[in-house]
């Protein structure tokens, strides 16, 4: 009997890992010919759970990297107007380099106005209507963080993605769009896939690179997988198994992997990369905002 095909893992942490400690390189440098490290400002509106864990990695992900790390916590019921003014201060801080707002911030806010408060310049979500326009424009700007990781994931399996069909499950502003966007300028052949899409079993399959943002556990099956394919779960779903919560990506992973050729898991794949991605953006913004040659990570 030949034993099951199993694709290779797409060691997120690994690579994340490796990117942190370019970027301590590159932030020790700036830090050095600018006479202050960069500094990181996190906004969290409210209490949501998941929301202070992230920004809470954010935070430690950052001064491991050498960065300064400011945080502005307000209480869930803070209207739009004084979260708004908040982002002008910051804005109008020379001592900050990078702007956060994390996300969802509570219903009574509009985040796209919150967001587009941000000074492009500053904006290391890359989610302004500047920086969203720049990359679909094909200009250089700060570039989402989590797209930005899924392609450097599927990278290091492929030794390179030009002419290769990539299928993106899922448009949000966050991940799918910037996500089809970055996979175009690698020179992909790019499918925009969503809940609406007629027969997304056939689609997926037609995938050389399939990413998975949907936010759906284990939607993906293991027959809507292309042999050999490399699979980027974007995922991070929380589900309740025999009593205990575990973490579960969009893909059905077990069954994927006995197709695939690559697969990130999760944990473990696309998460870490988002923090990396996200102290790279500092670092670039702050070389940049400092007149300083944009650092090689
Ligand atoms: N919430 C979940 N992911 C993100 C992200 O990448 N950026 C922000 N600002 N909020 C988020």
């Amino acid at each position: 009997m030949t034993a099951e095909p199993t694709a290779d893992l797409i060691d997120g942490k690994a690579v994340a890992a490796d990117l942190r400690a370019r970027i301590g390189e590159a932030v020790a440098g700036i830090a050095r010919e600018a006479g202050a490290a960069p500094a990181l400002a996190v906004v969290l509106v409210g209490e949501d759970p998941a929301s202070q864990v992230y920004v809470r990695n954010k935070g430690v992900a950052a001064k491991k990297a050498g960065m300064r790390s400011i945080e502005h916590r307000l209480p869930a019921e803070t209207g739009e107007d004084e979260v708004a003014a908040l982002v002008r201060a910051l804005n109008d801080d020379p001592a900050v380099d990078g702007i956060l707002v994390q996300l969802p911030l509570p219903a009574h806010v509009d985040a796209a106005r919150i967001i587009n408060e941000i000074d492009p310049a500053k904006d290391v979500d890359g989610l302004t209507e500047t920086n969203a326009g720049r990359l679909m424009l094909g200009k250089r700007g700060l570039v989402p963080c989590t797209p930005q990781g899924s392609v450097m994931l599927a990278g290091t399996a492929r030794e390179s993605l030009s002419g290769l069909h990539a299928v993106v499950l899922g448009r949000s502003i966050l991940v799918g769009k910037p996500l089809a966007m970055l996979l175009l300028a690698e020179n992909c052949t790019v499918t925009m896939a969503h809940s609406r899409t007629r027969d997304l079993a056939a689609v997926c399959r037609e995938a050389d690179i399939l990413c998975a943002a949907v936010g759906v556990p284990r939607l993906v099956q293991g027959d809507w997988i292309k042999p050999g394919a490399t699979v980027i779960d974007v995922g991070i779903n929380r589900v309740e198994e025999g009593g205990a919560a575990r973490l579960v990506g969009d893909v059905d992973f077990e069954a994927a992997r006995a197709r695939a050729g690559a697969i990130t898991p999760v944990p473990g794949g696309v998460g870490p990369m988002t923090i990396a991605c996200l102290l790279r953006n500092t670092a670039v913004a702050a070389a940049h905002r400092r007149g300083l040659a944009a650092p090689e990570i």
